[in-house]
């Protein structure tokens, strides 16, 4: 489709209820004015194991369609201009491991029976041509999500939000089922707050030693208030988050935007910082409630930190046994060093492209940590779905 289509009215959800689709299917939900209409279509499992939160979505007034992704008549039934949904936008939040499946979907929409006119395809995460994606054939994921590039014949916009910044602040693989899940954090980056242990990604380490499995103290480049006494910079490394409601944002505004979002990808970020800053947000915010807090128990500032430092080179042996292992943390080594690499920022491509969507109400690194520390410390989220 050359010309774009008018703004988005009727819309069709797959992966609703998924961990970023939970996101986008609220912000679609709740967006002011409504949309017309708004469904998701989900399975009979989905249905059964998720009964509260189908029925809390229906009580919003989202249509619930019940099928299988790989029952092609339903599908094109759904998606059919002689329904009476007549839907003019497909949102796809399908995840990772059904990727596969997209690109049916994506020509069942395209077909001359469907009503579809503009799609936005599974991508909310690193842009699979970023030059620094050394082969993007190479990991399933990013293979899948080429497929679905390729297919150009409705009006497309590609969501590009880089990493969230609610699972990067937080202790990534913390739902991984590998054997040794437990350490997935330590290995690929994250902070936990309870036991004040932050492993910092870096492109390069600060020296030799540290970038070893040994435990280093970061303590004497941060002073005791959180702020930076500048002893070095290792871990400085930028890098673009989104946060997750901020996804659901940007999502919605590019729905009402199909003049400036037609037929591209479209790179967003709620802020930038680096590993380092993070760190010390976390330092910061903690001495804050410290002193205002008499029930320290909890909370004790006094213990320092231990950090460690995992330089770009470790990350990639990492990521070359996982790859050779089969691990299925595989995909989190190649993305963490992708963003390690800058691959978050897109300097002398053109930059991001915030402006185009408009003034769109964005997270910040603040009230980031703050949910973080509240769910590391309050035991909220333990176990939940998070996976950078
Ligand atoms: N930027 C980042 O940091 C980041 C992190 C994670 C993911 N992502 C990206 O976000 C997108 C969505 O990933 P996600 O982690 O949110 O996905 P997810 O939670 O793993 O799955 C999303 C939905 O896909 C559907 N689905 C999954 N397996 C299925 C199966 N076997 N059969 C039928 N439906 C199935 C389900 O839909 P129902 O809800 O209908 O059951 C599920 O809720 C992906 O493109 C992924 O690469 C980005």
């Amino acid at each position: 489709m050359s010309s774009p289509p008018p703004p988005s009215e009727r819309i069709i959800i797959f992966g609703a209820t998924g961990k970023i689709g939970t996101y986008i299917t609220s912000a679609i939900a709740s967006a002011s004015p409504p949309f017309a209409r708004v469904a998701i279509y989900t399975s009979p499992g989905t249905v059964k194991a998720k009964a509260a939160h189908i029925a809390a979505l229906k009580e919003r007034g989202v249509e619930v369609l019940v099928g299988e992704l790989t029952d092609e008549e339903r599908v094109r039934e759904v998606l059919g201009k002689d329904s009476h949904h007549d839907f003019d936008t497909l949102v796809s939040c399908l995840g990772r491991s059904i990727l596969s499946q997209q690109t049916t979907l994506l020509r069942l929409a395209a077909s001359r029976s469907s009503s579809i006119r503009r799609v936005f395809p599974s991508e909310y995460g690193t842009d699979v041509l970023h030059p620094v994606t050394p082969d993007p054939h190479a990991e399933p994921p990013h293979r899948f999500k080429l497929e679905a590039r390729a297919l150009r014949s409705l009006s497309y916009t590609y969501l590009v939000t880089g990493p969230y910044a609610d699972m990067y602040v937080g202790m990534t693989g913390r739902d991984l089922v590998t054997r040794d899940a437990e350490q997935a954090w330590d290995r690929a980056g994250g902070f936990d707050v309870r036991r004040r242990r932050a492993t910092l990604l870096c492109q390069t380490s600060p020296s030799p030693s540290s970038s070893s499995s040994s435990d280093d103290n970061d303590d004497n480049d941060v002073n005791d208030d959180g702020t930076d006494n500048g002893k070095d910079d290792v871990a400085d490394d930028r890098i673009a988050l989104t946060g997750m409601r901020d996804v659901g944002r940007f999502l919605v505004a590019s729905l009402r935007l199909p003049g400036a979002t037609h037929n591209r990808a479209l790179r967003v970020h709620s802020f930038v910082t680096s590993p380092r800053e993070i760190l010390r947000e976390f330092r910061r915010q903690l001495n804050i409630t410290n002193a205002n807090d008499k029930n320290t128990a909890n909370n004790d500032n006094t213990t320092p930190w231990t950090v460690r430092h995992v330089d770009l080179a470790e990350l990639q042996a990492r990521e070359r046994r996982a790859y050779e292992r089969g691990d299925p943390e595989k995909g989190l080594f190649s993305v963490r060093r992708i963003w390690t690499s800058g691959g978050t920022l897109y300097e002398g491509q053109g930059g991001r492209d915030n402006e185009v969507l408009g003034d769109v109400q964005r997270e910040t690194l603040e009230g980031v940590v703050r949910e973080e520390v509240g769910r590391q410390m309050g035991g909220e989220g333990d176990g939940e779905g998070k996976v950078g």
